[in-house]
């Protein structure tokens, strides 16, 4: 594939002046994002997990339904970020109901950005025009790893030293891989002991050519956000292309990339101009129901608007190698996202076999748990490798996923890099300890509608990071 230019308007560097040095944290600037997202907003659907709860989730005889879901958070996280840091008022209509959606958008207000929860479920956010308001208090990232990487390189190279936490969770989560390349560009990051809490001592940077050791959606945004305010070409190059949701949205607000097979580069600086903008519906989240789907001959699924960006659906090409039924229709771009309509029905003799490795176990990264989870109900048994990243998500994924298949009686073999689950097994209803993981919740969820008896999800409060409406809308298509 040769080079391709993303088109907008370059600024020239002398429209863009420096960020004046504030002195004195914003006066409204709250100690806490999610203090000031409790108070204002209470109605906002993405419950912060104080407590723990269980649900109790029985065996289903079928999945039948039209759903339309709440959006992508990987595209929220970005509009949310991007809206903020832009000039101008954008207006983001079926944005995530996530609670980590709701951690960048408090983040990006204790930095100044003005945010808006409209009733209709869309949110309008007031951008600080490519200065941020330095606050002496900790951003509090909450659950989202999405939320610290990507705003790390939107704050190096600010004016300001920036302090940045996160729940149990997060500060066990390696945050090594954004310190290199930043520190590269010139900026300081002191974290504790390879974690957070880290803190960012922002300023002018240099442009780099980096190529990345892990495949990293966020990190890659993370360098491009701080090429986007620094002179010169910053160029990421990656083995494996991840999701690219920031190169589309950089480019719907404005921005100008180029980018080749294997790398993205951007000029900077270059400033934002706000959008409005729908955000396509989550295909992670639907995951959960099209694999449900998957299990039951007979069922019939349909998800309207949902995003389809060729990044993040390889899900639908593994379902139709297991030998699901899966159609695509009325498609269209949105943002220079795909969104279209999904079809899916399970084909009478059930689901065959499949091995998921290299490039295609990155791009599933977040879809392995539920894959993993439905192996032992197809005939011929699921098989993932390459998926080291899995053991330093929200949890070890691996290692939870492996101690809820046996829970539930299956039998699995537990690789450094994966998982092999045999198929033509029968499980049994068991507690499952979701380590407070959204998406281990709701992979056992699904497993849970074809074991014999109930199954008892523990945190199952978890899945409101990504998906608070997940168990309603479950209890919707499950024919029981
Ligand atoms: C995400 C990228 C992935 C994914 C995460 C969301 C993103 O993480 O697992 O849920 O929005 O960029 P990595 O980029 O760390 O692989």
């Amino acid at each position: 594939m040769g080079n391709h230019e993303l088109k907008g308007p370059l600024h020239p560097v002398s429209d863009l002046a420096p960020c004046p040095q504030f002195l004195f944290p914003a006066p409204n600037s709250l100690p806490h994002g999610h203090d000031k997202l409790e108070s204002e907003f209470t109605s906002y659907g993405a419950a912060l997990h104080t407590s723990t709860e269980e649900r109790i989730i029985r065996p289903a005889k079928n999945v039948t339904g039209f759903l339309r879901l709440p959006g992508d958070k990987s595209i929220s996280h970005r509009y949310g970020m991007l809206g903020a840091f832009a000039q101008g008022t954008s207006r983001f209509t079926n944005f995530s109901t996530g609670a980590d959606c709701a951690s960048t958008l408090s983040c990006m207000e204790a930095l100044g950005a003005k945010v808006r929860r409209m009733e209709n479920g869309a949110v309008e956010v007031t951008g600080v025009g490519g200065c941020v308001t330095p606050t002496d208090a900790p951003l509090n990232c909450g659950n989202s790893g999405s939320t610290m990487r990507m705003i790390s390189g939107l704050l190096a190279p600010q004016q300001g030293s920036f302090t940045l936490t996160g729940d149990a969770s997060l500060s066990r989560r390696p945050m090594g891989r954004i310190q290199k390349p930043l520190e590269a560009m010139g900026a300081r990051l002191t974290l504790t002991e390879g974690h957070a809490p880290l803190t960012i001592a922002g300023g002018a940077l240099k442009a780099i050519d980096y190529t990345m050791p892990v495949a990293s959606a966020q990190v890659k945004t993370c360098i491009l956000l701080a090429g986007l305010q620094t002179a010169g070409t910053t160029t990421v190059r990656e083995a494996v292309r991840t999701r690219d949701h920031s190169e589309l949205a950089l480019q719907a607000f404005g921005a100008r990339l180029t980018r080749t097979a294997d790398a993205v580069s951007i000029a900077g600086p270059q400033k934002l101009h706000a959008i409005d903008a729908a955000v396509p519906g989550d295909i992670s989240s639907a995951a959960f129901f099209l694999c449900a789907a998957a299990l039951f001959p007979g069922s019939s699924l349909q998800l309207e608007s949902l995003g389809l960006n060729p990044t993040r659906a390889a899900l639908l090409d593994v379902l139709t190698a297991l030998g699901a039924h899966v159609s695509v229709l009325d498609l269209e771009e949105k943002n220079a996202e795909l969104v279209g309509t999904v079809r899916i029905s399970s084909p009478d003799e059930g689901l065959g076999s499949t091995t998921i490795d290299g490039a295609l176990a990155a791009q599933l990264i977040d879809e392995l748990p539920v894959l993993a989870a439905i192996g032992p109900y197809t005939r011929g048994g699921i098989r993932i490798r390459d998926a080291q990243e899995l053991r330093v998500k929200e949890s070890d994924r691996i290692a939870l996923t492996v101690k809820n298949l046996r829970a539930m009686g299956a039998e699995v073999t537990e690789f450094e890099d994966g998982l092999d689950v045999p198929g033509g097994q029968k499980l049994h209803g068991a507690a499952i300890d979701s380590g407070s993981d959204h998406r281990i919740a709701m992979a056992f969820s699904v497993a849970a509608l074809r074991a014999g008896g109930e199954t008892l999800i523990q945190g199952a409060e978890s899945v409101a990071i990504s998906f608070p409406e997940f168990f309603h809308l479950l209890d919707g298509i499950a024919e029981r």
